[in-house]
């Protein structure tokens, strides 16, 4: 055996001695000629005479004597990696490193340690004797032996490099695609890949992004807002809650407020002045009292906020895992991972996603219908009235939803610009480009109906389903007061009609479940909104069937239980019925018709059972029922807009690749929770609440003036 070891080590050795060969070949050092960098340094003649060059041949001379600074820099630049077959391909080097090589100052170790660190090193010879800068090349790859999931990022090479900073990208650019044409690196001979330049990028920040579309006016807009906030809070602290305690009253707005977060409303009275009141909006310290306020009156429905604060974590523990899938550098081995039986909760923990579009409906249903369903259909029509209600219903949810958005969208695309410029990695989400464009389609509550990689804030299609679907269900309601079957039979034509549209969509795209066809399907299969309606029309249903029986169903104690056992068995199936993800067409096209819709008829069962049959609720009802998901549910739409910006954007400030590892994976992930959670309320204090105060304030002295 041995034997064989030493002759294979010969031949390797000799393989790579050929490959290095090819190039020049009068080298005695032939072996580091597959260290791109080197190599690029080894050809700076074609630069001719410019700076770069001669600095270029510095640096070569640097290494083959084996200057410290030289080492250094050669030591920072990227290479082939191992765990490349199972997608390593970040051959980052260390930015920090190459940009610490100039920085004279010394390390502050005690003395004794200094002159043993110092012993074997020239102190002239440590740094380089002209600027360096840290570049990366994007390069596409054609190697067949990685696994292809169809992500896009998937075969692009990131190659670090430690470089002059008198280089151009052009000049590196240039040397890399002879270098790529001749193919002399290490990965070309061992993999016979073809390499494919894409991009050099120049990460030294030059401040010019801040100048680029719409960057300006999105900084004055945030700065106005915090201004805003600023003036608001002294105003509040210092002005308003004086005149509060001098007249003994209690702040009226802030119940006020905390209803319409949850979509009832009521008028309210207050008596300052008008740029007061503005003011008053954008307060921090009423904001939050109203966030953190735990008082619901009898009409709320408590166990909403711990469905909906659940469903969210689960939804961050998702995108967690996805919005990071680029940036693994095993992400072979993150498939084989999830593969496992209770991993399966986040595979497909696209259900939660239904979750929020029952309790969309849940809602709309069981608010509208508060009064109607007794009274109201024998008294004569008013169409003017009901058109009205209409359209006043989508402006109020528009304004409270919209703000936010644009904040969001806003804050995106300046992150994004900068993140073009400075990260090492390959920006895919390129906000500033989509949201720069097509950010009306957002706006308008539309991108769903378009592609996947022209979406603004990839994430947010659940934003334009939901109003979509929240215009056909207050349309329907508002029918079912004057003619109500024709409302019934539209709605179940509507989700009988989704039903089979889903399943004939998937069997004639031939979809499998497994995670490549997922991505290649993404924008047919996943979020149009004739696919996702299903869960919104369960949940109308059941907040008829709440008001319809006014919160009392009694059941006998067997069929409870029953239930219980249906729905849960309802939402296991859903769950764990993909873990052997191979499965033929047609059994694909039945799930994708009725998983939905089955889960959300799991759900409808909680919450019947929680609200109304007092005695059944259990354990279940106290646990969503706590306290604490009060507040927490309150920031649920900020946290959702903004949990896959703050994964990217601290992915894409790291200075190295994740490697997928279930404990430091799941340690990130609640760091991602705790961090969503605060910038959304955040968030929440300045583009939310001011709002919807804003909004209520205009109405309330509306109808103060008629
Ligand atoms: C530094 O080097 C000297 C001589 O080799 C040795 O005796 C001493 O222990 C070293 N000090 C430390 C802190 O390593
Ligand atoms: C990559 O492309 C080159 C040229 O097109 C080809 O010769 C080589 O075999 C390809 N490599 C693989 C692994 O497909
Ligand atoms: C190298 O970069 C400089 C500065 O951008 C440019 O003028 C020169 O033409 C480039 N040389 C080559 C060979 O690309």
């Amino acid at each position: 055996m041995h034997y064989v070891a030493f002759i294979s080590y010969i031949y390797h050795f000799a393989t790579l001695f050929c490959v290095s060969a090819q190039f020049h070949g009068s080298n005695e050092n032939n072996i580091i000629h597959l260290l791109p960098a080197y190599t690029i340094a080894s050809r700076a003649s074609l630069l001719g005479s410019a700076t770069c060059a001669t600095e270029l041949r510095d640096f070569l001379d640097a290494v083959d004597q084996r200057i410290l600074w030289g080492l250094k820099t050669l030591d920072s630049s990227g290479e082939l990696k191992s765990g490349f077959l199972y997608g390593n391909n970040f051959w980052l080097g260390s930015r920090s490193q190459c940009l610490d090589i100039m920085n004279r100052t010394p390390f502050e170790f005690a003395n004794r340690y200094i002159l043993n660190n110092t012993r074997y090193r020239d102190s002239l010879n440590e740094f380089p004797p002209f600027q360096l800068n840290y570049f990366v090349a994007y390069i596409r790859h054609n190697s067949t032996l990685q696994y292809h999931i169809n992500i896009f990022t998937e075969d692009l090479i990131t190659l670090g490099l430690c470089l002059p900073a008198s280089c151009s990208t052009n000049n590196i650019s240039f040397i890399l695609e002879g270098i790529f044409r001749d193919r002399v690196l290490l990965i070309n001979d061992l993999y016979s890949v073809d390499l494919n330049l894409i991009q050099v990028k120049n990460l030294k920040d030059d401040h010019q992004w801040l100048l680029s579309g719409a960057i300006p006016f999105i900084c004055v807009a945030l700065v106005l807002t915090f201004v805003m906030m600023i003036s608001g809070t002294i105003y509040d602290i210092f002005i308003y809650q004086t005149y509060l305690k001098e007249n003994n009253k209690t702040v009226v707005n802030i119940e006020n407020a905390v209803k319409e977060m949850t979509m009832t409303d009521l008028s309210f009275s207050c008596e300052k002045s008008r740029i007061g009141n503005v003011l008053m909006c954008f307060s921090v310290y009423t904001s939050t009292k109203i966030i953190f306020n735990t008082k619901l009156d009898t009409e709320e429905i408590v166990v909403i906020h711990g469905i909906k604060f659940l469903s969210m974590v689960w939804i961050i523990i998702f995108h967690s895992v996805f919005y990071m899938l680029e940036f693994y550098d095993n992400k072979t081995w993150m498939l084989r991972f999830a593969e496992g039986i209770p991993i399966q909760v986040i595979s497909n923990a696209f259900v939660s996603v239904d979750t929020y579009f029952f309790l969309s409906g849940f809602l709309l249903a069981y608010m509208n219908l508060k009064n109607k369903i007794d009274k109201g259909r024998s008294k004569p029509i008013h169409y003017k009235k009901k058109l009205n209600e209409f359209f006043v219903s989508i402006l109020k949810r528009y304004i409270r939803l919209t703000p936010a958005y644009i904040m969001m969208i806003g804050i995106a695309q300046l992150i994004s610009a900068w993140y073009d410029k400075t990260s090492q990695f390959y920006v895919e989400e390129i906000s500033h480009k989509t949201c720069a464009k097509y950010w009306w389609r957002n706006v308008l509550y539309i991108h769903n109906l378009f592609a996947f990689n022209t979406m603004c804030l990839s994430w947010s299609w659940y934003l334009s389903n939901d109003m979509q679907y929240y215009i056909i269900g207050l349309a329907l309601l508002i029918l079912s007061t004057v003619y109500f079957y024709v409302a019934v039979v539209i709605l179940s034509i509507i989700l009988i009609a989704s039903v089979i549209l889903s399943g004939y969509i998937s069997y004639i795209y031939e979809y499998v479940p497994t995670l490549d066809e997922q991505f290649r399907l993404i924008d047919v299969i996943y979020y149009p909104p004739w696919i996702r309606i299903g869960p919104y029309i369960i949940g109308m249903i059941t907040g008829y069937i709440i008001r319809r029986f006014n919160k009392k169903i009694t059941l006998k104690r067997n069929i409870v239980i029953l239930c219980w056992t249906l729905c849960a068995a309802c939402n296991i199936l859903v769950l764990f019925g993909l873990y052997k993800r191979q499965i033929s067409v047609l059994s694909t096209a039945i799930y994708v018709a009725l998983s939905r819709t089955v889960w959300a008829i799991g759900i409808a069962w909680i919450v019947i059972c929680v609200m109304c049959c007092t005695e059944h609720g259990g354990i279940v009802k106290q646990l969503l029922s706590c306290k604490i998901w009060i507040p927490l549910s309150r920031l649920t739409y900020c946290a959702y807009l903004l949990n896959p910006f703050i994964i990217l954007s601290i992915n894409l400030h790291s200075e190295t690749s994740t490697h997928f590892e279930v404990l430091s994976i799941g340690a990130t992930i609640i760091g991602y929770l705790m961090i969503t959670y605060l910038c959304a309320y955040a968030l929440s204090l300045m583009a939310e609440l001011p709002y919807i105060l804003l909004m209520q304030m205009f109405r309330q002295s509306r109808v103060k003036g008629t």
